[in-house]
């Protein structure tokens, strides 16, 4: 059960792939750190105005946060692996995605792979949070806004939740929480742009 080691770094290695540097990388575009934000996430990618790498940067950043967390929760039982590892290896993806080891250490505010690790942890509390998420973004057009939102929702439903919708995990739930509270302090100059009223919305004029 010595496993658990590996696989956090590998969970860790996997989340640190920025997928708004690789995919802008590969489709020619600038690297997403020189404009907008500066924010290597699929929000600024959409500021480059391709619609389709800001797609890819968001699908592939939450597939890396959803992958160790499935594999684990799949072969774990076999290997030996509990609730610790699922959710250990849950927060080292996000972590990878903040703290990118290939890119110094400065990577991005890790709404998309949160929102892949949730969607492993408990796909039902992943597609709640989803919902928040959308519905803020479709209503109000603020991306950085539509993840606060998200960011508040999941941990208060993981930890409100019956057993008729999932068995609380404590691991798992001071995972979600940790991911929440790191996320809203990655948006910190976010939130005082959106205070100041100059936050950039989404689908208008670029910043
Ligand atoms: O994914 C991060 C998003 O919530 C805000 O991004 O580029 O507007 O700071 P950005």
């Amino acid at each position: 059960d010595w496993l658990w080691l590996p696989a956090l770094v590998l969970a860790y290695l996997m989340g640190s792939l920025s997928f708004a540097v690789l995919v802008s990388r590969l489709m020619g575009l600038n690297d997403p750190r020189s404009y907008g934000s500066q924010n290597p996430g699929a929000t600024n990618v959409l500021r480059s105005g391709n619609k389709v790498a800001a797609a890819l940067t968001l699908l592939l950043d939450a597939f890396k946060g959803w992958l160790p967390v499935w594999l684990v929760l799949q072969w774990g039982p076999q290997l030996g692996l509990g609730w610790n590892t699922v959710a250990l290896v849950g927060l080292a993806a996000f972590l990878g995605h903040l703290y990118p080891v290939f890119l110094r250490f400065q990577g991005g505010k890790g709404v998309a792979t949160a929102a892949g690790v949730l969607l492993a942890f408990e796909p039902w509390l992943g597609l709640a949070v989803l919902g928040a998420w959308v519905l803020t973004l479709v209503g109000l057009r603020y991306s950085s806004l539509a993840a606060i939102v998200a960011a508040l929702t999941a941990p208060l439903l993981y930890w409100l939740g019956d057993d008729t919708l999932w068995q609380v995990q404590p691991a798992v739930g001071i995972a979600i929480t940790a991911m929440s509270a790191l996320l809203l302090w990655r948006h910190s100059g976010n939130i005082q742009r959106l205070l100041a009223g100059q936050e950039s919305k989404v689908g208008g004029k670029k910043t």
